[in-house]
């Protein structure tokens, strides 16, 4: 290559004339252009030319890089996404012209490589439309870029037991790749333990804050979980919890629970934690109908109270177990204290009470349970959509006086959580390439 550039320079030509030479149009016998280049060329900004080919049968650039599969981008795909300056403001990531404008039978003429890894296509309309090669590569057609869908979700059961990922809080707050590290765990798992926070009730909002920021509920933006008189939810007593996830009674639960042990009771208060999406592969094989009426069902979650912010009164319909548009589980809703009403003529009450009664089973079989009881200085972070959890009774001293065991909680949804993590992740192969 070194070579070759080197002969060009003698003879008066750059490097880009270089590469229009090696574009020059060939008809082929099929009536579509076909554009030929060795795809072992770099251009000097270090990106890979690949060899490309329009084609105006099927209204698309064929890119093919070395060693990968060939690549179809349709021409109104790349004219609406061109990334020149009059097109596109690259710091907003935002388009400039108004999709009226937009001709969909628009045809790509001609393309050919610039040396600072520039796809140009000129186009049929008079535009000439630039591509940096890199934004080429990253898009596919069927599939999304999102670096996220990477991580596939590694089901459990008890065998987490005593081997939760464990992360010390201070690395989390001031190490990137530790972060990384425990947002990758919490995307594939769902759980980790964040271990020497003190006890400080405030240390889940620096969290909140490290990421972006808390989700308020109606239990405000931080919640104290611990005994109180005049409980608006069984949390705030002594009493067991049953399995449940949080804040059932809205639509949008909240992605992701954070409880910072402050205090522990001498005895009692251990939670239970059970991977839900586990128990719904398992009963989608084992007992398909119990599945079937638990994902179709709707049942109307409702919390009804008042707490620090206003009187509230929350209902949500949505069945137990919730599918995205990808039929990939998007949450799980349980909470047997508080679903009464069901949306079923009373002849079907008894068969969904039956499911009910299986799912409850499952979440409660020993092979399904992690326990853990948190001690003072340890933040469990669990998907709030993923994790059922419950908690034992504890004991309460009545000698003495004060609070006896205290939870800090907060929320964080999980579009924050996605969002930093791509944020970490791209600076993280910034600072690789730049190395
Ligand atoms: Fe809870
Ligand atoms: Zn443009």
């Amino acid at each position: 290559m070194a070579k070759a550039l080197q002969v060009l320079r003698s003879i008066g030509l750059q490097t880009k004339d270089f590469f229009r030479l090696s574009f020059n149009l060939q008809r082929s016998s099929y009536g579509y252009r076909k554009l030929h280049m060795s795809s072992w060329i770099q251009s000097e900004h270090g990106s890979r030319i690949p060899s490309a080919h329009i084609d105006g049968k099927n209204k698309w650039l064929n890119l093919k890089w070395d060693g990968e599969q060939s690549k179809n981008y349709p021409y109104v795909w790349l004219r609406d996404n061109c990334r020149c300056r009059e097109c596109y403001h690259e710091i907003a990531s935002q388009k400039l012209f108004q999709f009226n404008d937009l001709d969909i039978d628009v045809e790509a003429n001609d393309i050919h490589f610039t040396d600072d890894g520039t796809a140009v296509i000129h186009f049929s309309d008079g535009h000439k439309g630039k591509y940096p090669l890199s934004f080429l590569e990253g898009e596919k057609f069927p599939a999304f870029s999102d670096p996220l869908r990477q991580l596939n979700k590694e089901l459990w059961g008890s065998e987490l037991q005593g081997a939760i990922p464990t992360f010390q809080f201070s690395d989390v707050m001031t190490d990137d790749d530790v972060l990384l590290g425990w947002l990758t765990v919490l995307h594939t798992k769902g759980i980790a333990i964040l271990q020497n926070a003190g006890t400080i009730p405030t240390e889940v909002k620096k969290i909140g804050d490290r990421v972006a920021y808390l989700r308020a509920t109606y239990y405000g933006e931080t919640f104290q979980v611990m005994s109180k008189n005049d409980p608006n939810s069984i949390t705030y007593t002594d009493t067991a919890i049953d399995f449940h996830t949080d804040i059932c009674a809205m639509y949008n639960q909240p992605g992701m629970q954070m409880l910072h042990c402050i205090k522990q009771s001498t005895e009692g208060g251990e939670n239970q934690l059970v991977d839900t999406y586990k128990v719904v592969e398992d009963l989608k094989k084992e007992e398909p109908e119990v599945h079937s009426i638990l994902s179709s069902t709707l049942f109307e979650f409702t919390d009804i109270g008042t707490d620090i912010l206003n009187d509230f009164h929350f209902r949500s319909s949505k069945p137990a177990i919730s599918y995205g548009f990808e039929g990939n589980i998007n949450q799980v809703s349980i909470h047997f204290s508080r679903h009464h009403s069901m949306n079923v003529p009373p002849e079907q009450v008894y068969p969904v009470y039956s499911a009910l009664k299986v799912l409850s089973r499952y979440l409660y079989h020993e092979e399904n349970i992690v326990r853990h009881r948190l001690s003072p200085g340890e933040i469990l972070c669990m998907d709030n959509r993923r994790l059922a959890h419950a908690r034992t009774k504890y004991y309460i001293d009545p000698t003495i006086k004060g609070v006896q065991r205290q939870l800090a909680g907060g929320y964080m949804d999980w579009d924050e959580l996605s969002s930093f993590y791509r944020v970490l992740l791209e600076k993280k192969k910034k600072n690789e390439n730049s190395n």
